[in-house]
């Protein structure tokens, strides 16, 4: 599996105030760092009371920062220094407190001090609220809310669900997983900005009986993949997918089906109301005649069953023949002649883009190798002939997408 380095390069500002969701901040550096970024952590005295600035040292390699009064910094000018060298800060989490002293402008510590001396234009301000479910909740800190939006702040959650204090509700910090999608997301370039895409993806089930059916290997990760990138670059998503054990991207409405019949269902009532059209799902090219309401039985029976088999319709090629079809793209795959058969399917499906690759060396796999094909060009991802991770080609797609359609980058 190829490794994917989504926050090389990003220096990142990690702030802590005091809560209980301190612990899960452990869990959020190491996922940073393993994604790439540097880490300086800056806590506040309340958040040491949660946990030590020893275990954040340990997992971030840097020394914690946790006064405005340090006088190690040459300039002693800690809150400077800090925002200056930073991509973004993350206050992670951010209590109800915090945020009400973010609200006023208060910079009493090293953490609101370097919030609000930051260059607002090259370094913007995430932040990940956690508190019980009555302060967040609270006119004061709803109010605190839409004042840290209309100052450009960009809150990540809260979350919903059981919280520290025993109580269930909203204010619960994102997982870190999640903040690190969500963070991730935000660096990505907005080159789809309004645009609706409409995507496909994984195996179609065809059921013989209660039972049993005749599927295929795909295992959904370009199509969920493309589904995350698109996401990324400011789209509006729907993933009509197959069945498949894939966590959805944030973001992405999901609608979930099992058969193409049903595949179709979800999709061409919808199509028109889409800028793009993605079809990675691998649907089954046939379905069983008949559906049998019982288990087929083996007893009793000398010679296996045979199945009679109806062509299921091609939902890519019926969303391509609407009168106000979508920027079509289909996914070629193949086990020989990639280019021959992608463009002999380009033409058959009448779409203006399709996307080649090797079926038995994509299905199942986290990276790919895709060639990508139009009426008159075709060029391989990546570039050097070699493998990608399937988000780092999704990423790429939408940006040969994004071409295509004209879309001016914005970010
Ligand atoms: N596709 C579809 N509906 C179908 C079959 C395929 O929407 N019933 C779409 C796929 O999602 C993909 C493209 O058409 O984007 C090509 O699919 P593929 O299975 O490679 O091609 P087929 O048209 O099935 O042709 P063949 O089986 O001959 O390779």
């Amino acid at each position: 599996m190829s490794e994917r380095s989504d926050l090389l390069g990003k220096h990142i500002v990690l702030g802590l105030t005091g809560g209980i969701a301190c612990y899960k901040s452990a869990e959020l550096v190491r996922l940073l760092v393993k994604a790439g970024a540097t880490v300086q952590v800056v806590m506040t005295e309340a958040a040491q009371a949660f946990i030590t600035p020893v275990t954040m040292q340990a997992l971030s390699g840097r020394a914690v920062a946790t006064s405005q009064w340090d006088a190690r910094e040459p300039n002693n000018m800690a809150h400077i220094n800090l925002s200056r060298e930073a991509d973004a800060i993350l206050v992670a989490p951010a209590s109800a407190d915090f945020m009400a002293k973010l609200v006023l402008g208060r910079a009493d510590e090293l953490l609101s001090l370097t919030c609000l001396a930051r260059p607002r234009e090259r370094c913007p301000l995430l932040i990940a609220p956690a508190m019980n479910r009555e302060m967040w909740s609270h006119p004061a800190t709803q109010r605190n809310v839409q004042t840290l939006h209309a100052d450009g702040t960009i809150l990540l959650g809260p979350d919903s669900g059981d919280q520290a204090c025993g109580e269930t509700g909203d204010g619960r910090m994102n997982e870190p997983a999640d903040l690190v999608a969500d963070l991730t997301a935000f660096f990505q370039p907005k080159i789809l900005r309004g645009q609706r895409l409409l995507i496909t993806a994984g195996p179609t089930f065809e059921s013989i009986d209660p039972v049993r059916g005749i599927t295929n290997h795909s295992s959904g990760k370009m199509g969920f993949a493309l589904a995350r990138a698109a996401v990324e670059a400011g789209a509006e998503v729907t993933l009509v997918a197959g069945p498949v054990h894939l966590p959805t991207p944030r973001g992405v409405r999901r609608i979930d089906v099992m058969s193409a019949l049903q595949m179709q269902d979800a999709v061409l009532p919808v199509a028109s109301e889409h800028d793009v059209f993605i079809a990675t799902a691998a649907v089954a090219d046939w379905r069983p005649a008949s559906l049998s309401q019982h288990k087929i039985k083996k007893e009793g029976k000398k010679v296996a069953p045979t199945f009679e088999l109806t062509e299921n319709p091609d939902i890519l090629a019926a969303v391509a023949a609407l009168p106000k079809a979508p920027y079509c793209v289909g996914f070629a795959a193949e086990s020989e002649n990639l280019l021959e058969h992608a463009r002999a399917k380009l033409l058959r499906k009448r779409i203006p883009l399709i996307i080649g690759n090797l079926g038995p060396a994509t299905f199942g796999h986290d990276d790919n190798a895709l060639l990508v094909v139009d009426a008159t060009d075709q060029r391989q991802l990546p570039e050097d002939g070699g493998r990608a991770d399937k988000l780092v080609l999704a990423r790429e797609l939408m940006v040969e997408l994004a071409r295509r359609l004209n879309l001016h980058p914005a970010n």
